[in-house]
């Protein structure tokens, strides 16, 4: 395949970004669209021209690391991780356009790479869990009903990649917030700070100047990992809870 690039360049966090065109050739549909960059990169260095810098780690859609807006959805056209998309989903002769996450809490650090700190500090703000939750041996003596051990499992498979902030036209987080405060909230051992927890993670969502959930959805759309839009409700329930046993 031969594609047209119209990627996002920008020197720093504080440059004037812009897009700069590039063209590949010989691309396989069996490349990732992370080999396909990598390619492109290789022939800009042999150009003496700058790579484009862009994040990735396991390539596995496991970390979360990876990240880029193509063509303006997050991740892409398929419902994966930028790492997990193969070039088998785009045409030949096609032009796609890659931009970082764009989003106020999410500073672009150089070309694609933004900064995603503030979902650590978010979690950090959640603090830690009291329970002790002994040996191994100890795990089977809470029971978790069926239901619940199944919603905290796959609220837990959130990679906190961050596409539900760049699909969301209000930079909302409150996708990833809702997974984190669910998959704790579901479990006995997750009770002891659970009012305290939402209330936290809440405060530092807003402190870093995401966004706040109008019920669009798009942020369920975008997620690699299908985390379901009703974590948005479980966490505005759990906030009122919350509330209510403070004052
Ligand atoms: S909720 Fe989905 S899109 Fe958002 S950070 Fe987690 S895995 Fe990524
Ligand atoms: S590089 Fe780890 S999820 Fe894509």
């Amino acid at each position: 395949m031969r594609l047209t690039l119209k990627i996002w360049r920008q020197d720093g966090p504080d440059a004037t970004g812009g897009f700069e065109t590039y063209t590949v050739d010989d691309i396989s549909e069996d490349m990732s669209f992370l080999e396909m960059l990598d390619e492109l990169n290789e022939n800009l260095q042999a150009r003496g021209i700058e790579p484009v810098a862009f994040d990735s780690d396991c390539r596995e859609g496991i970390c979360g690391t990876c990240g880029l807006m193509i063509s303006g959805l997050a991740h892409g056209p398929e419902v994966t991780t930028t790492c997990q998309l193969h070039m088998r989903s785009f045409s030949d002769g096609e032009e796609i356009t890659i931009e970082p996450w764009r989003a106020h809490a999410f500073p672009v650090i150089r070309d694609l790479v933004v900064d995603r700190s503030a979902f650590d500090r978010i979690i950090q703000a959640g603090g830690f869990i009291s329970v002790d939750t002994g040996a191994a041996p100890d795990a089977a003596a809470t029971p978790v009903p069926k239901v619940q051990a199944d919603r905290s499992f796959d609220t837990a498979t959130c990679i906190g990649c961050g596409a539900c902030v760049a699909a969301c036209p209000n930079a909302s987080a409150m996708l990833f917030l809702g997974a984190k405060v669910t998959h704790l909230g579901e479990l006995p051992q997750g009770q002891a700070e659970r009012n305290s927890r939402v209330v936290d993670m809440v405060a530092q969502h807003d402190h870093e100047g995401f966004g706040g959930c109008t019920n669009i959805g798009e942020c369920a759309a975008s997620c690699p990992k299908e985390i379901p839009l009703d974590v948005i409700s479980q966490l505005n329930k759990d906030l009122r809870v919350a509330a209510r046993a403070r004052r």
